[in-house]
């Protein structure tokens, strides 16, 4: 009996309405666009205005994309993996109410946090539930409003980050396509470089926290960018050399949308050419859990049966890996 793959099989995405430009940020901190476009590539980025709305709304609308799309009943989802930094609450499954809203009434779900590796670590969690033979259809959501998390008085971040949603299905594959292999690290000493401080339970909320803004995301940026650069680039390398793929037989790079020179520098380990990077960091900024399925689905359509695809990410923690993943469809 040949070995059950595990494919991606339908994608979607959703991103809000509100565009939050450069020049917009420009009369909130002290920046510029100039300034941004060179350092990130980033020129603006989507945000979810409604105050009454938590990334479990970007995350069903995603999914309600691919169910339509696909012209899936929700009924036959066997599993919901919900990758989020930013769930919408610290104890109720964000999980659970999605997968209730969106009519996957038949699966169970969980919450995946990795920072901007969720997704990456969901695709793999996906995979092995479908190679094992246990689940069919096993829907990856990707989504955070990372709005909810940014202190907009501090210019090193919020510039960087916008929310999003994404989605993918996986379904067993008997022509050897979808995940072939995974690389996939963490490492603890990145805890110090990139977090929330307060409102877990190392350091509860308090009136005192709030009035440090402790609740927000920090980052010492040169340092994660240090680390982000040397460990993407080695984990795509290292997924090439052990399948025997090189630069000529990848055909394309799907890559976190955290920094454009993180990306470039990435690819050009991999020997890379240009026109073989997907990237929508101008328009969205960094997404968090949501970066790798907005790119499948913008380029879905450029995307065909059999193409060799290297994902990679590097986020919070640290976290960070590689997927190499042969593309199953044509749209
Ligand atoms: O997805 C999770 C992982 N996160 C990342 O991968 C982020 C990795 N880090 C980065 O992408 C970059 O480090 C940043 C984009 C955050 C910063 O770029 P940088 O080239 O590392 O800039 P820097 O922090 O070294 O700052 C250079 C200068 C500083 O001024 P001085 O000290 O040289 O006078 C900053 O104060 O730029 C200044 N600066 C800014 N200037 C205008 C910092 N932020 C801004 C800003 N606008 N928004």
């Amino acid at each position: 009996m040949s070995k059950i793959t595990a494919a991606i099989t339908a994608v979607g995405a959703y991103v809000p309405d509100y565009v939050l430009t450069n020049d917009i940020l420009a009369t909130m901190v002290d920046t510029n666009d100039e300034w941004i476009t060179t350092r990130t590539g980033i020129k603006e980025r989507r945000i979810l205005k409604d105050k009454d709305k938590g990334t479990s709304f970007l995350g069903i609308k995603a999914a309600e994309d691919l169910i339509t799309k696909r012209n899936l009943d929700p009924e036959e989802i066997d599993m919901v993996i919900f990758a989020t930094a930013t769930p919408d609450l610290l104890v109720a499954s964000t999980a659970a109410y999605v997968a209730s809203k969106i009519g996957a009434v038949n699966a169970f779900s969980y919450d995946l946090q990795a920072a901007c590796s969720s997704f990456l670590y969901g695709m793999s969690t996906a995979a092995s539930y479908i190679e094992a033979g246990r689940y069919k259809k096993v829907l990856v959501i990707g989504a955070d409003k990372m709005s909810s998390i940014i202190d907009y008085t501090d210019r090193t971040t919020c510039i960087i980050f916008g929310d999003g949603g994404g989605a993918a299905l996986f379904e067993p594959n008997n022509e050897g396509l979808g995940l072939q292999d995974e690389y996939l690290r963490t490492d603890g000493i990145g805890r110090e470089f990139l977090k929330i401080e307060a409102g877990g339970s190392l350091l509860p909320p308090s009136e005192e926290t709030i009035a440090n803004g402790q609740h927000f995301v920090r980052q010492d940026g040169k340092t994660v960018f240090k680390y982000a650069v040397s460990n993407m680039a080695d984990a795509s390398t290292k997924i090439m050399e052990r399948n025997n793929i090189s630069g000529d037989d990848v055909d394309w790079l799907i890559a976190h949308q955290a920094n454009k020179r993180i990306i470039s520098a990435t690819a050009n380990r991999m020997n890379l050419d240009e026109n073989k990077v997907l990237m929508n960091i101008q328009r969205y900024g960094n997404t968090t859990s949501a970066t790798l399925p907005l790119l499948l689905s913008d380029y879905e359509k450029q995307l065909k049966k059999g193409d060799n695809i290297v994902f990679a990410s590097f986020g919070g923690g640290f976290t960070w890996g590689s997927i190499f993943l042969k593309w199953a469809y044509n749209s």
